[in-house]
């Protein structure tokens, strides 16, 4: 079945058509001086609990985005509360009615693009090309979780038995999920998670990432207009040690969906088994140390433009992002010069221009990190090249595009999730070696692989324990319904978001057997 064509993805927006681009930046330009606020949202009421906290923007450190409330104990306790009275109607609740709000919530989205555009930019340093892109994904997400919960819930299956016995097996939501995201994909990834729970029957908590919490309080709000009962969703922006730990650690959860680091989902997975009550799911996206393998068939220019794309597109804060770059030998020179050519065609600046290729990354401390990894990986191995930062920068937390070359996959003790690519040269006689390597990693998100010897590509894609192995192109940027996206081993638990089975974990089923 073509899973893809149940209903037609998100057009987004072309900038370089004028008649689309032309409204759409001079609405744009309109939320410039915009200041936004998020706190928790209970009942749909926002709570001003704690100190009220100004947001800053990654691009321009002393420019101020808003404000924001954290939730406290007495909040986090009234919200799971309310979650859990609500449950039993929605989940009674016809599967088209949810189903129904979940894609009015992707048009409202449609229509106030521009803000959440915005956002994206001045709350997380998104450029614009990745702000349409998160929109798109966001509004993908909820028309296909849509298609595909009424296909699942519409109606029991009605399964063989003897004359006389009518068997049925329904499919329904499992109770209230916690929802915590991450801030680089502060919309599309909140969403996702939020409506894959919603439509099936549950009711959601919802904790974004601390950095992020404006644009998941204007989703929130967004959701709520469309039609989701307040008290089915309920808002709790937070630090993960209160929120996370307190509502993991509660037998009322029903199930966790987390995306964030490898070692986060661990201590989620610890929080849940110690609890006295039942078994619930935990689905986590994760971490990667992702690869790119090109033999000496590859056409180099091609190899380039998709290097560049995959390990430098939104600044390298992709769980997707390529970190590791092995080029045989014979073609590495040629491909290695002319990535610095491309590199220095990067422009790295304010996110909010047209032309920017590279906005800053999220805070201090992942600058800081990757200099330091940038600083003592250089030492070990050889600095390739380091694209420049342009006069936009400033104080912001912007990190050079660089290149070095490193002699083995190990001396990377974590991912650095930033804009740094690690070359590694082998011989053909030792590809095997190179897929065993990756493998030894544990992580298994994407692989990137350039070859036009036939057949040759498939077999590597075959043997390397990924969840999405691209051939020939860039390997980020999965379409909803196209390339489901998920991985293995510590990158995460499956089933992949924006595939046909990602819903089944949100659920569970009931056999119901009448001796008519
Ligand atoms: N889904 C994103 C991509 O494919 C990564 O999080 O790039």
């Amino acid at each position: 079945a073509i899973f893809g064509s149940e209903r037609p993805n998100s057009k987004g927006l072309n900038m370089n058509i004028a008649a689309e681009s032309r409204p759409f930046f001079a609405e744009l330009d309109s939320f410039k001086e915009t200041q936004w606020q998020a706190a928790p949202l209970v009942d749909g009421s926002p709570i001003l609990c704690g100190d009220e906290m100004p947001v800053m923007s990654p691009q321009k450190l002393d420019s101020q985005v808003g404000k924001v409330h954290f939730a406290d104990a007495a909040t986090i306790e009234k919200a799971l509360v309310s979650a859990n009275a609500a449950f039993d109607g929605w989940n009674r609740t016809d599967v088209e009615v949810r189903a129904q709000a979940i894609e009015k919530l992707a048009d409202l989205m449609e229509t106030h693009r521009a803000e959440l555009i915005a956002l994206c930019t001045r709350e997380a340093g998104k450029t614009l090309q990745d702000g349409i892109d998160e929109v798109r994904e966001a509004v993908d997400f909820c028309r296909y979780y849509a298609v595909r919960a009424r296909k699942m819930q519409g109606e029991p299956t009605t399964l063989p038995g003897p004359t006389g016995e009518l068997n049925e097996l329904f499919v329904i939501g499992r109770g209230t999920f916690l929802c915590v995201s991450p801030w680089n994909f502060p919309l599309a990834i909140f969403l996702g998670q939020v409506v894959a729970a919603l439509v099936t029957g549950n009711t959601v908590i919802a904790k974004p990432a601390e950095q992020t919490s404006l644009v998941a309080y204007r989703a929130t709000q967004l959701a709520h207009e469309a039609g989701v009962p307040t008290s089915v969703l309920q808002l709790l922006p937070g630090t993960g040690a209160l929120v996370g730990g307190t509502l993991t650690a509660d037998d009322r959860i029903a199930g966790v969906c987390f995306t964030g680091s490898t070692g986060t989902a661990k201590v989620i997975n610890r929080s849940l088994a110690g609890r006295d009550g039942a078994i619930v799911p935990l689905i986590a996206e994760t971490g990667g140390q992702n690869a790119m393998i090109v033999d000496s068939t590859s056409l180099p220019e091609q190899v380039v433009t998709d290097v560049v794309q995959s390990a430098f597109a939104s600044a390298g804060q992709r769980c997707s992002a390529l970190r590791v770059l092995y080029i045989q030998d014979e073609i590495a020179d040629k491909v290695i010069t002319l990535l610095k050519g491309a590199m220095d065609e990067l422009h790295v600046g304010n996110p909010a221009l047209h032309k920017t290729d590279l906005g800053p990354v999220i805070d201090k401390t992942a600058q800081e990190n990757l200099n330091a990894h940038i600083q003592r990986i250089s030492k070990e191995g050889k600095l390739i090249h380091q694209a420049a930062l342009s006069d936009e920068c400033g104080n912001g937390n912007f990190v050079q595009p660089t290149a070095i070359e490193i002699q083995h996959i190990d001396q990377l003790e974590k991912e650095h999730f930033g804009p740094i690519l690690h070359v590694i040269r082998f011989k053909a006689a030792n590809l095997e070696q190179v897929v065993n390597e990756i493998n030894s990693t544990g992580f298994g998100l994407t692989l990137g692989i350039h070859s036009r010897n036939e057949g040759h590509a498939e077999k590597i894609a075959d043997k390397v324990n990924v969840g999405n192995a691209y051939i020939n192109r860039n390997q980020i940027g999965a379409v909803v319904g196209v390339q489901p996206f998920g991985g293995q081993g510590l990158s995460g638990t499956g089933p992949k978001a924006g595939g046909p089975h990602y819903l089944t974990r949100f659920v569970t089923e009931k056999t119901r057997t009448n001796n008519v």
